[in-house]
């Protein structure tokens, strides 16, 4: 496989452990995207930055040099050298993210955080395959019932289920300006299908 795959979708749908796998199975690094947005929002709240304040937010992402390393076993951001990756999926993250996320600035500082990785590797994110990779020849769009979304989320984190759910989907209505399909990438709907038979399928198609 020489070129770039995108798996895009929201969150919690299995994007994440699905692109991992998938990646292993070809014998490239995938990239998570999500975990820059992250990195940007832990910054952001770690300084004290006005989160609507995007020239603060992108001086602070360029003074910290932020190093992003994707590889097969996972990724990690670095910021000045810091590894910040166990302090990016907390729920203080979560809870701002989304607009972190929303400012143009940001978006285009990681997008080129992304392009400075030689493909080919997989990518997965919410716009992988419509705004940072449109020429991807792979694309795909994982989704999954928001109940089952928040069961699985609930699983990883202890938490209370409706809690999870009721900040899920609302976090699904603040991500949904970057979260269609590209019009030509596969959906599938994981409601009813293990990690193993999405891997499968995607394995599948890109064999065709
Ligand atoms: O996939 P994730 O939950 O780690 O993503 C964290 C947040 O980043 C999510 O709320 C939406 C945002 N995000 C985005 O806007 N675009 C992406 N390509 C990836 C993530």
């Amino acid at each position: 496989m020489r070129g770039i795959v995108t798996i895009d979708g929201p969150s919690a749908s299995g994007k994440s452990s699905v692109a991992k796998r998938v990646a292993e199975a070809l014998g490239v690094p995938y990239l998570s995207s999500g975990l820059l947005y992250r990195a940007a929002a832990y910054l952001a709240l770690r300084a004290g930055v006005n989160l609507e304040d995007e020239a603060g937010l992108l001086a602070l992402l360029q003074a910290k040099r932020v190093r992003f390393l994707p590889d097969r076993e996972g990724n990690r951001v670095l910021a000045d050298g810091e590894d910040l990756t166990p302090h990016l999926h907390t729920e203080a993250v979560d809870r701002v993210v989304s607009q972190v996320a929303r400012l143009p600035g940001v978006r285009a500082w990681v997008n080129a955080r992304l392009k400075e990785v030689p493909p080919p590797f997989v990518a997965e994110g919410r716009d992988m395959g419509t705004a940072v990779f449109p020429q991807a020849p792979h694309k795909f769009y994982l989704t999954a019932r928001p109940e089952v979304r928040a069961q699985r989320r609930a699983k990883e984190r202890p938490g209370d289920y409706e809690e999870v759910l009721r900040d899920l989907l609302q976090r699904d209505e603040k991500d949904r300006a970057q979260s269609a399909p590209a019009p030509e990438a596969l959906i599938l709907d994981t409601s009813e299908m293990g990690l193993e038979e999405v891997v499968a399928r995607i394995l599948e198609h890109l064999k065709d």
